[in-house]
């Protein structure tokens, strides 16, 4: 079967999208459940720990499903611009009663190991963001029996993934909550809008497309469908679902966010992702270029965005979020599923109705 196979028996073309700290085996399962097909967002996850969490989700569910895994470099940062990130970070620290914590010993899981724990565990699907892998690898993961998709945003990002033998691509639009994948040029020049990068991809690649941002109920999947996309994959509008992780704070701001309340910034992690403006993207964006590139920067404010977590305290959090967040409710993450899908065709039907008029 052809990852585009895949994709068409899907009873449902939506995708619940990886999403680091906010969702976990649970929703993964209840999407591929539901018809859908869930992703585990397995940054986070120990190499030794992978195999056990996939053979979880295996055993819970017959359907298809996927693994993330984002493509950290391995990082040794001059210990003085280390330092530096430290010193801009302690009032925000002291803000929370709390020192800046010491330089950790590695500043994110190994994504080699990662990497080989994944090709072991042979998942149905395997997604990456944030760089691209090689031929080999991917072949290494084919021979494994599972499908590769790469994160793209802009049109050469797809070009180089279909070069290096991916199965699909997840043309993941400006709109999109949390990190954007951008590896070949800064995000100026990769800040292409889903429409636009959908329809843009599939014209300079013959490979199933996966359409992402700002994609949060059933007229944003009918779109996506009538672009080309074979499938969609959604983030922010399951952030709500009874099987997210995350906290009561990130919650209460998602539901008494403003309109237009996001804003791209680097200052959290060191690499772009959009999320919810507050006061500390407000205060460190005169200063957002300087801080160390991901994973440093994200690892050095880790401890911080936890602590602000447990104060329930949303202006120094990380609250990623997509754009059209406000459309996003609360549910079991399958009845959103279906719930969608059902919208979705009747969006589908009102637009052949539309069509029809002459
Ligand atoms: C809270 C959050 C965490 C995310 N974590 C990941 C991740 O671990 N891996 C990944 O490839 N993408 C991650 N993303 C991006 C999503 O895969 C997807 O591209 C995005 O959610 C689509 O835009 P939407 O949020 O507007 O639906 C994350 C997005 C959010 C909102």
């Amino acid at each position: 079967m052809s990852f585009r196979d895949l994709l068409n028996s899907l009873p449902i073309p939506i995708l619940q999208a990886p999403m680091a700290g906010a969702t976990f085996e649970a929703m993964t399962v209840a999407v591929s459940q539901a018809g859908g097909l869930g992703n585990l967002a397995a940054a986070g996850v120990a190499p030794e720990e992978l195999g056990a969490v996939v053979d979880a989700i295996r055993a819970q569910t017959g359907a298809p499903f996927g693994v993330n895994l984002l493509m950290a470099p391995a990082a040794s940062p001059e210990p003085a611009e280390v330092d530096a990130a430290r010193a801009r970070l302690a009032p925000w620290y002291a803000e929370l009663r709390l020192d800046v914590p010491d330089p950790p010993n590695r500043f994110s899981q190994v994504f080699d190991d990662q990497l080989e724990a994944l090709r072991r565990a042979a998942p149905p699907l395997a997604s990456f963001s944030f760089s691209i892998l090689t031929r080999a690898q991917v072949e290494a993961l084919h021979a494994a029996g599972t499908f590769v998709v790469g994160t793209a945003n802009t049109v050469a990002e797809a070009v180089a993934w279909a070069e290096v033998g991916a199965d699909g691509i997840c043309a993941q639009g400006f709109e999109a909550g949390g990190h954007h994948a951008y590896f070949l040029a800064d995000i100026e020049a990769s800040s292409v809008g889903t429409m636009a990068l959908v329809a843009t991809v599939l014209a300079a690649v013959d490979l199933p497309v996966i359409a992402a941002g700002g994609i949060m109920d059933g007229r944003g999947v009918a779109a996506a469908l009538a672009l080309g996309a074979s499938a969609v994959q959604m983030g922010s509008a399951f952030l709500q679902a009874d099987e997210a992780i995350i906290g009561p704070t990130w919650q209460a701001a998602l539901r008494d966010a403003p309109d237009d309340a996001t804003r791209l910034t680097r200052a959290f992690s060191g690499r772009y992702a959009r999320g919810l403006e507050n006061r500390f993207v407000r205060e460190m964006r005169a200063v957002q270029d300087f801080v160390p590139a991901y994973p440093v920067q994200n690892r050095l404010t880790q401890a911080m965005r936890a602590a602000a977590d447990k104060a329930g305290d949303p202006e120094l959090m990380s609250l990623w979020a997509g754009q059209a967040v406000k459309l996003a409710k609360p549910g079991a993450a399958g009845e959103m599923v279906k719930q969608w899908w059902a919208e979705a065709q009747a969006t589908a039907q009102a637009l052949v109705a539309r069509t029809a008029k002459t």
